[in-house]
């Protein structure tokens, strides 16, 4: 299958240096069960907490962390909490995408003077361990990206949080680091957010797959891939196309009931190891018929891995320009069907698995099917 890479030269010098991402946080129904799920299947730990008892009243937020990855799971305290709102329209999701910076309220003028619309004001928060820095602008549906500067803070996580006790630490699962995160658009919304990326936040567009690429009678859709100057932080945007059979795009908007957060692609050393051990914790892969492997070999040329342990976990494999990758994705981790994981390794290769879209979406269309969203 073909990619066409746009390739533009980069004009300008880089007016939103990122670091990558400081972390991401899910409003929820109920963050200490989530964190425990996180902590149990994914193999997260606990890295520090906000709550009543650490003088927040109106919440409570459990981080977690995994190699690079923090997660923050928050939940509001009342009925009439304004993530309570969030999550009867949403069901559980990412509500903030939060950036590494060096100079949040630099990030904060950068983006804001090129049409980036408010979501919080550079503030500065302090406690006993230094001071953070952090701003906020709007994103898709009601997702935001924050801007968070702590080279001036040594405290667990970030004023306001104590570090999390516990006697409960599971093993890892191997996972490393967000390799991307991808959100879902509108209808016909794709290129609006595309020069969000590309006017407001200087990304750049290195990849894009029509319709024509990626349709036919499976979920129909259209990506691209948008990239920040440095490559450190990759987000690509889907929006759902016209096909014979309902777009997963225009199911997770439906289920969602807006634009947001459609997966979170998590990198791995070992898939082999980290996909074993998740499936034993009791995660839900998608899976793909065993005739996929007939003729992986012929379409990818030699991998390491063997064959066999592949097959199966229904781990995927592709190739680009330079090199493969391997990667796998789970069920919904909510009843609602929007939010996903993808498992990554990536050797050398730097696409995201065009190869394996049809084998793919014709796992996702057997799941619809099987809700009755097709
Ligand atoms: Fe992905």
């Amino acid at each position: 299958m073909e990619t066409l890479t746009i390739d533009k030269p980069t004009q300008t010098a880089d007016f939103l240096p990122l670091n990558g991402t400081d972390y991401v946080e899910f409003y929820v129904g109920n963050a200490k069960q989530a964190a425990y799920y996180y902590k149990a299947a994914f193999g997260f730990q606990d890295l520090a907490y906000a709550g009543p008892e650490t003088g927040i009243r109106d919440r409570a937020s459990y981080v977690l962390q995994q190699g690079k990855i923090r997660l923050v799971l928050t939940t509001p305290l009342t009925s009439g909490h304004p993530i309570a709102e969030h999550i009867k329209k949403h069901g559980d999701g990412v509500k903030i995408l939060a950036l590494s910076v060096n100079d949040a309220y630099d990030a904060f003028k950068q983006t804001t003077q090129r049409g980036a619309r408010v979501y919080m004001e550079p503030q500065t928060l302090t406690d006993e361990h230094g001071e953070v820095r952090m701003s906020g602008i709007m994103l898709y549906g009601e997702t935001v990206h924050l801007f968070v500067e702590r080279k001036n803070y040594n405290g667990p996580f970030l004023p306001g949080y104590q570090p999390k006790e516990s006697h409960h630490h599971p093993t890892d699962t191997g996972l490393l680091y967000i390799d991307h995160c991808v959100g879902n658009v509108g209808w016909h919304k794709m290129n609006e957010w595309v020069n969000f990326y590309e006017d407001i936040m200087g990304f750049r567009n290195i990849l894009t797959f029509d319709d024509k690429m990626i349709s036919t009678e499976y979920s129909a859709l259209m990506s691209k891939v948008m990239s920040n100057g440095n490559g450190f932080v990759k987000f690509p945007i889907n929006e759902p196309a016209e096909g014979k059979k309902k777009s997963q795009i225009e199911e997770y908007l439906e289920f969602y009931e807006g634009e947001g957060v459609q997966h979170l692609a998590l990198a791995t050393q070992d898939i082999v190891k980290t996909v074993t051990d998740l499936q034993s914790r009791g995660i839900e892969f998608l899976t793909v018929p065993t005739t996929y492997y007939d003729e992986l070999i012929d379409r990818v040329g030699h991998i390491d891995e063997d064959l066999e342990p592949l097959k199966k976990l229904g781990i995927l494999v592709d190739r680009d320009d330079e090199g493969y990758l391997l990667q796998i994705f789970t069920k919904p981790v909510e009843d609602r069907p929007t939010l996903f994981f993808e498992i990554i390794q990536r050797k050398g290769a730097k696409s995201f698995g065009a190869g394996n879209f049809k084998a793919l979406f014709e796992a996702i269309e057997r799941e619809q099917e099987s809700r009755g969203n097709l």
